[in-house]
């Protein structure tokens, strides 16, 4: 019987060797070690042999069992290692191989908005994030925008909760920079907003808008006007003048609509300022006293301006895109223009 065992033994040593695939080393594994492999079967044999022989053998069977287990998985692990190389060799992709790819670029709107914010950076600036989803607190309350306000109907958003929103305006991060920071403050915050508007050549759902704020002792009029006239001279061109027209906001006082002088037909009247000669790029205004004093800003110390560009514009007059939809749809068509 021994003898039989280490002969069985040697047998499928040899085998495991000489095998190259898992299949067949499984299909082994259930000749030798299966519920009717040979050696199973040996074992089940011993109750045929005598008393004083059965530990003997069966301590053998057990051994031989054991051993060449551990053959087997060993084998197996091997075989697996060499499959995955095999197969890590036969899918390996060369990417120099294509030489016609297409290098992408920065979108029209993401460069207009880091021209923006060099801009504003360059006359000391800092730029600040703040969520684009908002509570009613920052979006409305704090903004002088009480629940019962009109302007909340014209800044329809999406709703989370009743209370949780897609910000409609940047001007929330007035009031999260005010309530974080004491005057001074001049910071802008750039970003998109959101409203639950029908997409058409003028509206998009979502858009972006960078926001301004400037807190501090003495703060004026004069110098959000030079601010903004220094902005559109850099930005359109030198012969760019700004007008301000009186308007409503309800988080400035007095508030403002800031039109530039058409950089398309410098004034003279044109399809795209509609024969007026101007164009609206932003709305501003003296920071309500209101608000400084919601965010713990003594309105009888300090004063500031804020304004509000629509990015998307400014890069729709610069391009002279006339549909608001096509900069959202990434036609490569469209893209490749800029
Ligand atoms: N948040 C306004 C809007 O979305 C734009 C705006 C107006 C921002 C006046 C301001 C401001 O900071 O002072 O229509």
């Amino acid at each position: 019987m021994e003898q039989k065992i280490s002969k069985l033994k040697n047998e499928v040593k040899a085998k495991i060797a000489s095998i190259s695939s898992a299949k067949e080393l499984t299909d082994l594994k259930v000749e030798v070690l299966g519920k009717n492999g040979e050696l199973t079967l040996i074992l089940r044999g011993l109750k045929d042999l005598s008393e004083s022989e059965r530990p003997i053998v069966g301590k053998i069977v057990n051994e031989a069992r054991v051993e060449l287990e551990a053959l087997f998985n060993e084998k197996f692990s091997a075989l697996e290692r060499k499959e995955l190389d095999e197969k890590l060799l036969k899918e390996k992709v060369d990417i120099t191989v294509d030489k016609n790819y297409t290098l992408g670029k920065v979108h029209p709107l993401n460069a207009i908005k880091r021209k923006v914010i060099d801009f504003f950076v360059s006359m000391g600036f800092i730029v600040t994030d703040s969520p684009e989803i908002e509570t009613q607190y920052y979006n409305f309350d704090m903004l002088n925008i009480p629940a019962d306000h009109p302007a909340r109907e014209m800044q329809d958003t999406f709703f989370i909760t009743d209370d949780i929103l897609l910000r409609t305006q940047t001007s929330a991060g007035q009031i999260r920079t005010m309530e974080k920071t004491k005057p001074p403050i001049k910071m802008i915050s750039p970003g998109r907003v959101f409203r639950s508007d029908e997409a058409d050549a003028t509206h998009t759902p979502c858009f972006h808008q960078l926001e301004g704020l400037v807190v501090d002792k003495g703060i004026t009029m004069c110098d959000l006007k030079g601010i903004l006239a220094s902005f559109a001279k850099h930005f359109f061109s030198k012969e760019t003048k700004i007008r301000f027209r009186p308007s409503h906001f309800p988080f400035t006082e007095p508030s403002v609509e800031v039109d530039v002088s058409c950089v398309h037909c410098g004034g003279e009247g044109c399809n795209v300022c509609k024969h007026t000669g101007w164009i609206e790029i932003l709305g501003a205004g003296m920071v309500n006293r209101k608000v400084l004093s919601g965010c713990g800003i003594d309105p009888d110390v300090y004063t500031g301006f804020a304004f509000g560009i629509g990015l998307d514009r400014i890069t729709a007059i610069i391009h002279g895109i006339n549909d608001a939809r096509v900069p959202f749809e990434g036609d490569i068509r469209f893209l490749k223009q800029f």
